[in-house]
């Protein structure tokens, strides 16, 4: 029986933002300041987001602790973190913008730690030439959330909580709806609108080990692909190197680069800084040699060269596993962070809080005293929605995309830091590029019911069945099928993963909740099973067709960069027939200005150019 979509709740929006962390609330902020009436979606409640999970701050060339610093070099860094395959015009963009967005956010109330003289104070963080994020103590993904709410919440921003987007709904090639349930009650609703901004963030929950929570099962990815949006770079997946890792209960929980930025420093079990021994020929001219050098540059040395354990995350990731695979891990298989000996402990208590009541509380280690254990976990994710760099638009009109759902701006490896300041830059250009779309759309759109009814029928499915397969179980056997898509990978491993998922994907259809709609936690982890299921799929044939180790992705029988791979993107798609259609793609060659300064010396940059 058709369902009449009348009898469905139906909001009217201009705009519906999907995802309710920073970049979400952002786009939402600037869409209601271009006067559109705006819907935010949140599957958890508003600002319970991953955006929290990147503590150390937000990376801005603003200037502060070494006026060296401008756009230029953060965006020359950028590049080099992420071994050149950034889209050009997102890494410009970003670079451009960072600071005075973050200068936004602080008229917006955001309170920075300060320099003596009274500036936003910014840390040295991983890959960045210069101390450049932006930061309050180790929680300032929290006080962007906080700073975003406070002020989103005035700006007349319609917010719909605990509500899951399951499906877009389009008429023609056109944006035109967005249907979901409310999660508390299971009952379903429907948004009319004219466009959608996809923020959903990652899906870290497609591995075992991760920072992630429990909303990072990549239903922004999935629903983008699913209405014939690209997915880009799918195969770069960033392992931040320091999660907790001991008591098990806690594995995964992200340990603050910060730790690092404040001088901790990272030691084997023979008490060694091994990562002296893991400076990659790239980064050798600005890297120390040496615990003394190193020390001077943290002393604020600025002719000295930066410590080891600020190099870029997929180098310090796969360090620690090579310590640990050579038998000298830690005692619970990863390496020790030692900030006891390097700090005095107010100094610890006040600049990383956070990180002394987490080791407190969760593994009764005392972080001003002790030594930290820690190991990689999945923290973010490079690939994502592929969109214009200009208009944050994907293929489909009336879908645009920003923050970690998207794909292009970090290439093979996000610097940390550059996501606080990635969500705020693309979550304004979003809503600006939505504003343009809607001015010039000629005609009322409409939602078409057979459409509706269709995702209605694939939602309730699990309900109506007898029996099934249990969607614990399924995510159980997912999470260990992404063993073989890890910190590093072979072709048969991935070959591996792909056939395990093709076999999983037959059970998706006969996945089954008991009970009814109404609150019901196994019916949720069904529904966000195709969506994990999709992403890992993706993730592992864009990572079998590249044939080299490049960032974050580091296959064992291809290692090193290869040149002839320097210059690909891959991408994957939704082909008619259901089957995911892989295809690697020829970039653009850069524009000279950009190519100039991704590739200069770095003495032409310098000289505090700041845009
Ligand atoms: O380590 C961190 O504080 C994470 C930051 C980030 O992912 O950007």
């Amino acid at each position: 029986m058709s369902i009449d979509i009348n009898e469905i709740e139906t909001f009217d929006h201009d705009v519906v933002v999907i995802g309710a962390g920073g970049a979400g609330l952002r786009a939402a902020i600037e869409c209601s300041a271009q006067s559109l009436n705006t819907g935010m979606i949140c599957k958890s409640l508003l600002g319970k987001a991953h955006t929290v999970m990147a503590e150390g701050g937000a990376a801005a060339s603003l200037g502060h602790t070494d006026d060296r610093d401008n756009w230029k070099v953060h965006f020359r860094d950028t590049m080099r973190g992420g071994k050149f395959l950034n889209q050009w015009r997102m890494a410009e963009l970003h670079a451009r913008h960072a600071a005075d967005r973050v200068r936004e956010l602080e008229e917006w109330g955001a309170v920075f730690d300060r320099t003596a003289d009274g500036y936003i104070n910014q840390r040295p963080f991983g890959g960045h030439r210069y101390p450049r994020l932006a930061h309050t103590g180790d929680r300032t993904g929290l006080e962007m959330i906080r700073t975003l709410q406070d002020h989103g919440i005035h700006q007349g921003i319609h917010i719909h909580q605990e509500c899951t987007a399951l499906k877009l709904l389009k008429d023609d090639a056109r944006i035109s709806g967005v249907f979901g349930y409310w999660r508390e009650t299971g009952r379903f609703v429907l948004f009319r609108t004219k466009a959608v901004i996809m923020s959903t963030g990652g899906a870290g929950k497609c591995w075992r080990v991760t920072s992630n929570s429990w909303e990072y099962t990549g239903d922004g990815m999935e629903m983008a692909y699913m209405a014939g949006a690209e997915l880009i770079d799918m195969e770069f997946a960033q392992f931040h190197p320091t999660g907790m890792i001991w008591p098990l209960s806690v594995r995964g929980i992200l340990v603050t680069e910060g730790v690092r930025g404040e001088g901790g420093v990272l030691q084997n079990s023979d008490g060694d800084r091994f990562m002296f021994n893991y400076t990659p020929e790239r980064f050798k001219e600005e890297t120390a040699d040496s615990p003394e050098e190193a020390q001077k540059w943290l002393d604020g040395d600025t002719s000295a060269r930066r410590p080891p354990e600020l190099l870029t995350r997929d180098v310090v990731a796969k360090a620690i596993l090579n310590e640990v695979e050579e038998g000298r891990g830690s005692e619970h298989g990863g390496a020790y962070l030692d900030i006891a000996s390097r700090r005095d402990p107010d100094y610890i208590k006040r600049k990383l809080p956070s990180m002394y009541h987490q080791f407190k509380e969760l593994a009764e280690v005392d972080i001003t005293k002790e030594r930290m254990e820690v190991g990689p976990t999945l923290h973010y994710m490079m690939g994502g929605i592929a969109v214009d760099g200009e208009t944050q638009m994907t293929s489909v009109p009336g879908l645009f995309a920003c923050g970690e759902c998207t794909g292009g701006m970090h290439g093979a490896n996000r610097l940390g830091g550059n996501s606080l300041s990635d969500l705020l830059v693309f979550g304004w250009l979003s809503g600006l590029g939505a504003k343009e779309y809607i001015s010039q759309l000629t005609r009322p759109l409409s939602i078409d019911s057979d459409d509706v009814e269709l995702a209605r029928h694939a939602a309730v499915a699990p309900l109506n069945r007898e029996g099934g397969e249990n969607p614990y179980v399924l995510h159980e056997e997912l999470q260990s099928i992404m063993n073989d898509v890890n910190i590093v990978r072979t072709g048969a491993g991935l070959q591996r993963a792909i056939d395990a998922i093709e076999e999983l994907k037959p059970k998706l259809d006969n996945i089954y909740a008991v009970g009814s709609s109404q609150y019901n936690p196994g019916w949720n982890q069904a529904l966000s099973m195709r969506p994990m299921m999709i992403v890992a799929e993706a993730v592992a044939r864009s990572a079998l067709i590249r044939e080299e180790s490049r960032g974050a992705h580091t296959r064992l029988d291809f290692e090193g960069e290869r040149e002839e791979w320097g210059n690909i993107n891959i991408v994957v798609r939704n082909a008619e027939d259901g089957s995911m259609e892989v295809e690697q793609f020829t970039r653009d060659v850069p524009p000279e200005h950009l190519a100039e300064i991704a590739y200069s010396n770095l003495d032409d940059l310098e000289g505090g150019i700041h845009v």
